[in-house]
């Protein structure tokens, strides 16, 4: 079969490479960004994915920026983004872009999936209707829709798209069996058959809603049992102990990444629409929006301890990226971190290994000899060396740590203000 894939980023990459490397079909690629393009096709990976990065100096993929590369595709696999507008409402003009992209080429017996995370309702309310609306075709009969959706964790060293389990449903049996044994090529787990889209879209949506509520439960706490004294951490490995009904869910600074922060909307706006009001998702976000905000009081608290104000005073931010290890700037909480501190006046120094454009320092050292106190923000293991004792001898005097990955004793020893998220 020829298999194109549209969207080559952090889920359409991997997959492409995944199709190409462990099965016989004609594999390409088509991205609107020429400079991943171009990227790809030098076989450099534009995003932080070792097994991707190893798999594009050898697969056969063919890729392009024009869209006539996709052209008489078997199946067109969809893996554009679905971010939100400011108003946190869903910005689905990439899917449809991508979709009116595939209607030029569509014919009879071909086959589309979206992978992108979609709320329950987009294939049969939107994808649908566009595709018939520009192509004159029937869906179910003249060709399938089906939705699959990608559950990959970048940087994660044990799931992959080779080995993560997947859901897939369509509009028709038929369409989910053949899909189905398409995906059993290339993906070493269970391909579980789905009754049909809109339960497909359902289950991705609340997986994502699964994590951002029991993050803000974690987050409340964290806020409650700091006023109460308790130390959280200590609270959630005492809980976890219990080896069934309870799942560890950790507080931070925020929740960042293309998905948690933005998923549960999807499904706040459809349900809306329909004259449901999803009241305990709302406030999950809120409270997990609340997060840098949190964090910055908390520095302000500590500052005043040492009498400093917090303008003028030289702060260092550690970390841009969303998460640990990775260059990925999407939803991060730094981003809220550092213009709430450009807000107040602070003295702001960055660092972040994988963020020298956004960096104003080009070392970890470099930032310390300069700051009174620092804030946390990323877990990268580069920050790891961050001890009390070269705290102490850089004379930094306040430590605020967003992901609770600093050893609070060791840096307490040395007089210096610790203060964790509920730690
Ligand atoms: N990043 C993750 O960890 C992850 C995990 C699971 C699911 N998802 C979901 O998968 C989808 C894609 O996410 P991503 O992280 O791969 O996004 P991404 O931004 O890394 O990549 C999307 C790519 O699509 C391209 N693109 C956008 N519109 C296009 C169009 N009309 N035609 C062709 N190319 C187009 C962009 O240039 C970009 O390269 C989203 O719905 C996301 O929620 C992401």
């Amino acid at each position: 079969m020829k298999v194109s894939v549209i969207g080559l980023g952090y889920v359409g990459l991997p997959l492409a490479c995944a199709i190409a490397k462990s099965t016989t079909h004609n594999v390409v690629g088509f991205d609107k960004s020429e400079s991943k393009i171009s990227k790809i096709k030098n076989r450099i990976c534009p995003i932080d994915d070792f097994q991707c990065e190893q798999d594009l100096k050898i697969v056969n993929l063919e890729c392009s920026a024009n869209p006539d590369i996709i052209n008489n595709s078997d199946i067109y696999i969809i893996c554009v983004p679905t971010p939100v507008l400011n108003d946190y409402t869903p910005d689905l003009s990439p899917i449809k872009n991508a979709v009116s992209t595939v209607s030029k080429y569509l014919q009879k017996g071909q086959n589309i999936v979206v992978e992108s995370t979609i709320n329950p309702g987009v294939c049969d309310e939107i994808v649908i209707p566009l595709l018939e609306e520009l192509t004159n075709l029937k869906a179910g009969l003249d060709f399938d829709v089906a939705h699959c959706p990608e559950r990959i964790n970048p940087g994660d060293p044990n799931w992959n798209v080779y080995n993560i389990p997947r859901n897939i449903g369509s509009t028709s049996k038929e369409g989910t069996k053949m899909l189905a044994e398409f995906y059993r090529e290339f993906v070493n787990n269970s391909i579980n058959e789905m009754p049909n889209l809109k339960t497909t879209e359902a289950t991705k949506i609340i997986e994502n809603t699964f994590r951002d509520i029991n993050i803000a439960l974690v987050n409340e706490l964290a806020k409650s049992f700091d006023v109460l004294g308790i130390d959280l951490l200590a609270v959630i490995k005492g809980a976890a102990n219990k080896p069934f009904a309870f799942m560890p869910h950790y507080p931070s600074c925020g929740v960042g990444g293309h998905c948690i922060p933005v998923d549960p909307y999807y499904l706040i706006e459809r349900a809306k629409q329909s004259g449901f009001d999803h009241k305990f998702l709302k406030l999950a976000r809120e409270i997990n929006n609340s997060m840098p905000e949190y964090t910055i009081d908390k520095l302000i608290d500590a500052l005043n301890h040492i009498e400093k104000p917090i303008k003028n005073t030289p702060i260092g931010l550690l970390g841009m990226s969303y998460k640990a290890n990775v260059g990925d700037l999407r939803e991060s909480p730094s981003i809220k971190l550092k213009s709430f501190l450009e807000e107040k006046s602070a003295n702001l120094f960055i660092y972040d290994p994988y963020f020298p454009e956004l960096s104003n320092t080009n070392s970890i050292d470099e930032l310390l000899e300069k700051c009174d106190a620092i804030l946390l923000a990323t877990d990268h293991k580069e920050f790891k060396l961050l001890s009390g004792e070269l705290l102490n001898k850089k004379n930094v005097k306040v430590v605020i740590d967003g992901k609770n990955f600093l050893n609070k004793d060791d840096i307490e020893c040395y007089n210096i203000i610790y203060k964790g998220i509920g730690h």
